[in-house]
């Protein structure tokens, strides 16, 4: 276990075993679609990428970018595009992937953004979803794993832009979260 790490919240099997059956859900949901799967930056990459090896369907793939936390823990409101998407997603049946749903700004804005595009349908998968109530009454389509409302790091999910590469989901050692940027 990294040593900043106080406690392991899912394990990289449970993840990898998870991710089996999330996407048998996906590949039988979009079967004969005309599936574009838009992963949000830059949280999402592990989880698109442990998604992607299992999906069957046909699928093209995009990224969109964002910015709503600043290397901090709490957000502050400011939401700036920092990738458009590239591919055409009109009429297409587009799939957001995004790595956590905690108060929901980031998801509505990016749905928002999305629905002026037109596509055919427009779901969502996270990773994980924090256990308190989202912004507009949100619910994912698709979830990989809920958990309690705590800062969690790791499988793409980072504190100051670090722990990204963890293979499993942690949370933090209170001291760390104190500690002054350096
Ligand atoms: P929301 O807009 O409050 O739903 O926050 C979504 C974004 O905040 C996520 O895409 C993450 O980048 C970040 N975030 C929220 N909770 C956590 C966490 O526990 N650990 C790391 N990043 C988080
Ligand atoms: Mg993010």
């Amino acid at each position: 276990m990294h040593p900043d790490a106080a406690e392991i919240l899912i394990t990289e099997s449970q993840i990898q075993n998870r991710l089996d059956e999330l996407a048998n859900e996906l590949n039988h949901h979009y079967r004969g679609a005309d599936l574009t799967l838009v992963g949000v930056l830059t949280g999402s990459v592990m989880f698109v990428a442990d998604l992607l090896r299992r999906l069957s369907v046909p699928l093209r793939l995009d990224n969109i970018g964002v910015s709503s936390y600043h290397g901090n823990t709490h957000p502050t409101g400011e939401f700036t595009l920092t990738k458009a998407l590239q591919l055409d997603i009109r009429n297409r049946d587009v799939l957001v992937v995004d790595d956590i749903l905690d108060t929901g700004h980031t998801l509505h804005r990016i749905l928002t953004l999305i629905r002026q595009l037109e596509p055919r349908s427009l779901k969502t998968c996270v990773f994980l979803e924090k256990d308190i109530p989202h912004v507009h009454n949100l619910k994912p389509d698709f979830v990989a794993f809920k958990i309690p409302n705590r800062f969690v790091v790791g499988y793409g999910l980072d504190y100051r832009e670090r722990y990204r590469n963890l293979p499993y989901v942690a949370t933090l050692r209170p001291e760390v979260l104190t500690r002054p940027t350096g």
